[in-house]
């Protein structure tokens, strides 16, 4: 990979040790995918935080990273960790596994990076402008930078996005060039998707069927943020689906291999997913709820009584913007929690074999992540069932 002189010094050392390793990581992640050069990068999201993941090698890598006084160069936030940084104890986990967790969010924030604590970045101030390249870890939120906002990432991992956070630049390789942004595949939806969970379903069909295909989505509905959020995280976690297109796009398509999803297939999505028992909890906000969600659960158990736990999983950001219009308030005094700064997949959750939720994504992780069942039904419907409906 070509280096300018500024950027071979800084590999040499001569601007410290610190963007030195970094550069290291970006000329190693360059030269395996041939990259032509390094470019210049808006913004970083750094996933790679919960201590149930990462465990002590993510502490050292991060020690290591500190102590040479690494620093964000450029804005850059970070994906939730293992535990809600207040509501601790109330999601059932050890006091040793929090003060490891505590440690990696200050080790990220010594190098200046947002402990923002959230899958979606977009929704908490680091929101890549259409056409400007950008280092996102996190798969959902890489697929809707690309697909959504039409920014540009490939799919980094933690380290490589913590690197170019400090150096400012990414290798131009991928998804940055528009050689590799045109779609390989037509899917036209003639379903209607009612639901998020219906859009994540999509998303979930496309991601198992195509792996890392760029699928051109054609439906006559239209594509909301929060649909795109549902779309774009499941895509990702059955498949490596890293870019979509919704709507028309007329170059280089006429020749493209072309399917049709049907309600069919949509439902079959849905009793893929399924509980040999009854749900031990409800588990919302994968990806973490936007306020517009948060306030529909709120009207959905306004004055009634949750017969199983409702946890719903959203950005700090949001929960305070929640707390401030009262919905929080109305799902708490209903029995339910709000959490933040984790997940339900990241969080060492205990207690529990069994949830229903309405992310594609959260019940494809459950069984590998959590060693929990999973089954997957619109949000509504979920509801319901914590309020005691039967499914
Ligand atoms: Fe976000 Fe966790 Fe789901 S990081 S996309 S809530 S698995």
């Amino acid at each position: 990979m070509y280096l300018t002189k500024e950027e071979e010094k800084a590999l040499d050392g001569e601007h410290g040790e610190a963007l030195s390793l970094a550069m290291r990581v970006l000329c190693s992640l360059g030269d395996f995918f041939e990259a032509e050069r390094l470019i210049p990068i808006q913004s970083a999201h750094i996933s790679g935080v919960s201590y149930k993941t990462g465990g002590e090698a993510l502490l050292t890598t991060l020690k290591k990273f500190s102590s040479l006084g690494s620093r964000a160069l450029v804005p850059a936030t970070l994906n939730p960790g293992g535990v809600d940084l207040e509501m601790w104890r109330e999601m059932g986990v050890e006091e040793k596994f929090f003060e490891k967790q505590k440690e990696i969010i200050s080790l990220y924030t010594e190098m200046g990076i947002l402990a923002t604590c959230s899958c979606t970045p977009y929704e908490a101030g680091n929101i890549p402008a259409r056409g400007t390249h950008v280092s996102f870890a996190e798969s959902s939120a890489i697929t809707f930078t690309n697909s959504y906002l039409n920014a540009r990432t490939n799919r980094e991992s933690g380290l490589s996005a913590l690197a170019s956070a400090i150096t400012g630049k990414t290798p131009l390789y991928g998804l940055h060039l528009d050689e590799n942004r045109f779609p390989t595949v037509k899917v036209r939806v003639t379903v209607a998707l009612e639901s998020s969970t219906h859009y994540g379903a999509l998303g979930y069909l496309i991601g198992k069927s195509f792996s890392d295909a760029i699928p051109l989505i054609q439906s006559d509905q239209s594509l909301p943020l929060v649909e795109a959020k549902h779309l774009s995280s499941a895509a990702a976690a059955s498949g490596a689906v890293a870019l979509y297109y919704w709507g028309e796009k007329a170059e280089a398509t006429k020749d493209l291999e072309k399917i049709e999803v049907d309600k069919r297939e949509i439902n079959q999505v849905f009793e893929s997913f399924s509980l040999t028992r009854e749900p031990g909890i409800v588990m919302l906000g994968c990806p973490h709820y936007s306020i517009y969600e948060l306030k529909r659960v709120a009207e959905m158990v306004e004055g009634e009584r949750l017969k199983i736990p409702l946890w719903v999983f959203t950005s700090r950001q949001v929960k305070c913007l929640g707390e401030r219009l009262g919905f929080v308030q109305r799902i708490e005094r209903a029995g339910g929690k709000v959490f933040c700064d984790t997940c339900p997949i990241v969080a060492p959750l205990k207690g529990f074999d069994s949830f229903l939720t309405d992310s594609a994504k959260a019940a494809h992780y459950a069984p590998s992540m959590n060693r929990m069942e999973a089954a997957l039904q619109p949000t509504e419907k979920c509801v319901k069932v914590a309020l005691g409906f039967k499914q």
